[in-house]
């Protein structure tokens, strides 16, 4: 078992966060440096990506590593049964890190405790997302110019969105005050609620998207999340259920910023596009720098 992975955001401190943020910033600055000359890194996504695929594939070939893996899972002998622990085995005897996005949750902490090299979990299920965290922490520092008591509105696809868990877990450093926005069928689950009570943090909840992020820093868009629902009839039901457009935005803050993860399906009208305000092309760039620094951290080249 290596003890680098990074699994869960919760698996980094305060300081371990901070310090990836200012590593990204020498990326951004700097992303063509040869500090990994020789090494491999596997890319094994049994999940459909394309943002975070590409730009941990582009991080590590921009710091002069190569990369092997698979974006499909059927062209993998896991489609001829092969268990994920054999899998696992096996692509670390060639790789010295593996990135892994898996749909079942708790399979990237399954391979970080089979694994003698560190796992990066590019998403497992609707558990976690902490490479996508990292690189929200990311944006929202670069465009608020601090991480501490910001009002965020998180909408759309709570229950089964990783990246709004990975997210509230992360910001319970910085004292935010969130407001959830969601239909009954996909609300924040309770265990997050939880959560956010323990550690004292602020929330409220919603179902009105409109004039209900007046006061909101950042508004963080996501996809209804069709892939994770048993009942496709319930998804039909929900899919459409908010779409932000620009005339939306005549009351909100002038330093809100929109983030949206991606992919959107049609949660945010093409017209907020052009708006200063939104973010979200940005953010998934600022994912390259952030993975750079992850990438870096787990392998323990200082960067
Ligand atoms: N945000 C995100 O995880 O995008 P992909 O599914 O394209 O990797």
């Amino acid at each position: 078992m290596s003890k680098n992975s990074l699994v869960s955001i919760s698996d980094y401190s305060k300081e371990e966060i901070l310090a990836i943020l200012d590593s990204a910033t020498g990326f951004e600055a700097n992303p063509n440096r040869k500090t990994l000359d020789g090494k491999v890194v596997a890319t094994l996504f049994f999940e459909p990506s394309t943002r975070t695929r590409l730009s941990f594939e582009t991080a590590v070939i921009r710091l002069g590593g190569s990369i092997i893996g698979f974006s499909d899972a059927a062209t993998s002998s896991s489609s001829k049964g092969e268990t994920l622990n054999d899998t696992i085995h096996m692509v670390s005897c060639y790789a010295d890190v593996i990135v892994m996005r898996h749909p079942l949750e708790g399979a990237a902490r399954y391979a970080a405790e089979v694994s003698p090299v560190p796992i990066v979990n590019a998403g497992d299920g609707a558990n976690q997302h902490p490479s996508q965290t990292l690189l929200d922490l990311y944006s929202i520092k670069k465009t608020q110019g601090t991480l501490e008591n910001l009002n965020i509105c998180l909408v759309g696809d709570l229950k089964y969105g990783r990246t709004v868990h990975s997210l509230i877990m992360a910001m319970s450093h910085f004292n935010p005050t969130f407001k959830f926005i969601a239909p009954e069928e996909l609300k924040m689950p309770e265990e997050y609620k939880i959560f956010c009570r323990k550690h004292g943090i602020k929330y409220s909840e919603a179902t009105e998207l409109n004039n209900n992020f007046n006061d909101a820093d950042i508004l963080y868009m996501t996809r209804v999340q069709r892939e994770r629902f048993q009942d496709l009839m319930e998804y039909e039901r929900v899919k459409n259920v908010y779409t932000l457009k620009n005339k939306m935005l005549i009351n909100s803050k002038l330093n809100l910023k929109i983030l949206h993860p991606l992919p959107r399906v049609n949660e945010i009208d093409p017209d907020v596009d052009s708006n200063e305000k939104a973010y979200y092309f940005q953010q998934a760039q600022n994912g390259l720098y952030v993975r750079q620094a992850i990438i870096s951290k787990v392998m323990g080249i200082k960067s």
